[in-house]
């Protein structure tokens, strides 16, 4: 069929075939197609939507453009998760080493940070000796060994994706809710696990700032992933405030350490023990009755930290390190209170606006050349709900600029706003799908 008529059809909102898709997306990666022809179908189709049949093309298309993961030669559950991103989520660290302490494999491969959000990859990284760059039968080999490997993605997953989301970022396409379920899906699929939880965020810090948009990008995943032969889960966290107290990457590893002892922010470790629950659920390894107690027995009886252990050690990093992080882990130069300048209680803490702090101090990047400082961050000490009185201490910025934590003082202040009436904080779980 003509390019001409594949986007007229979706223009006048009827359905593509699966072989009129692959003709548009890989003739476009091909460079047959041109940018106008693609765009005016991705402009079609945020106006028209996708059928679930025409999305899961679309994600099959893109993912079969690129290398694959193939995860045979490793028996047991594979399980593998994915977030939406967030601002303090390093739930990778927790549920990875719960979920492959109790019988699972957790094989990830991970991205690094850009923008407002970090990586898992830059956290892992803040740990001294700690390799992410794991050849492919070094990932394998490991992740039968001890059940968990996380390693940087180096394979050409889904090219399609990348050079059609580059085009939707400039065309005004990106927020379509089956384009991004394709697109995340397509990278997701690449890696052949069994099982595949989703941590789909919702609030002012995620890329879903309202529910019912994050809920059906959550339910368009899960029937991709369901078409593809998976088993699928979804939690709908909040992102409405940072996830836990620590923001950055050394400091998140350690909030990870802490939590895994049993030690973590109540938000935080809601959170982990979700996910691991439906992850073990999705592996087989729980029922709905039996998951909570399993998660809990984990974390209590420290059979969780020590595969963080073993995790850690695999990688390259210190064996001691989970006990002995401190000796590890430089602090920042200057670390500093921010207080509250009214009495009230906390009424919002802007989680993008907190992440962008980071990202100035230097956790994050502004652009993908840009190299992190491991140690900077901030640390908030109130959230959502709790009272103060002025001069109390609301954060603590972590920093190794005099200048830039001068400036980002104001800036974190400003991201914390308040009520003179109490405060209901945000559920941490808003749906399990
Ligand atoms: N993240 C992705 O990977 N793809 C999108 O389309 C949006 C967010």
């Amino acid at each position: 069929m003509r390019i001409y008529d594949i986007i007229l059809k979706k223009r006048n909102g009827l359905e593509n075939t699966r072989s009129e898709i692959e003709e548009l997306v890989m003739g476009y990666v091909k460079g047959a197609v041109p940018d106008y022809q693609m765009t005016a179908w991705l402009m079609a189709v945020y106006f028209n939507h996708l059928s679930p049949g025409e999305r899961s093309y679309l994600t099959h298309i893109m993912l079969n453009s690129g290398e694959r993961i193939d995860l045979s030669s490793i028996e047991g559950i594979k399980v593998d998760k994915h977030s939406t991103g967030g601002v303090g989520d390093k739930v990778t660290l927790v549920v990875g080493p719960v979920v492959a302490s109790c019988g699972l494999v957790f094989a990830k491969l991970s991205g690094r940070g850009l923008g407002h959000t970090g990586g898992t990859i830059d956290k892992l990284e803040s740990i001294p000796g700690f390799t992410t760059s794991l050849d492919a039968d070094r990932f394998k080999r490991q992740a039968s060994r001890i059940g968990i490997a996380i390693a940087g993605q180096t394979a050409e997953v889904a090219p399609a994706d990348k050079k059609i989301y580059a085009l939707r970022d400039v065309t005004a396409t990106v927020e379509e809710i089956s384009l991004i379920a394709s697109s995340i899906m397509s990278k997701k699929l690449a890696i052949d696990s069994d099982g595949i939880l989703l941590d789909v965020k919702t609030g002012r810090g995620a890329f879903m700032k309202n529910f019912e948009d994050a809920r059906e990008l959550a339910l368009a995943m899960i029937d991709i992933g369901e078409r593809g032969g998976k088993k699928v889960g979804a939690v709908i966290s909040d992102m409405d405030q940072p996830l836990g107290r620590m923001v950055g990457n050394s400091l998140e590893v350690i909030e990870a350490i802490e939590t895994l002892k049993g030690n973590g922010p109540a938000d935080f470790e809601l959170l982990c023990q979700v996910i691991s629950e439906r992850m073990l659920i999705i592996g087989g390894r729980a029922d709905e009755q039996s998951a909570p107690g399993i998660v809990k027995d984990a974390i209590d009886s420290g059979k969780a930290l020590a595969k963080f252990d073993g995790f850690v050690a695999a990688q390259g990093g210190p064996t001691d390190f989970s006990t002995n992080y401190r000796k590890y882990l430089s602090p920042a130069g200057i670390i500093e209170e921010v207080k509250a300048e009214c009495d009230g209680f906390v009424s919002g803490i802007d989680a993008e606006g907190v992440g962008l702090v980071c990202m100035r101090l230097g956790a994050g990047r502004k652009t993908k050349e840009d190299v992190i400082d491991p140690v900077v961050g901030v640390e908030l000490v109130k959230k959502i709900g709790d009272r103060v009185a002025r001069g109390e201490t609301l954060a603590i910025i972590h920093g190794n600029s005099r200048e830039l934590v001068e400036l980002e003082k104001k800036a974190l202040t400003e991201t914390f706003s308040f009520s003179s009436g109490e405060v209901v904080p945000p559920p941490t779980v808003h749906e399990v799908l």
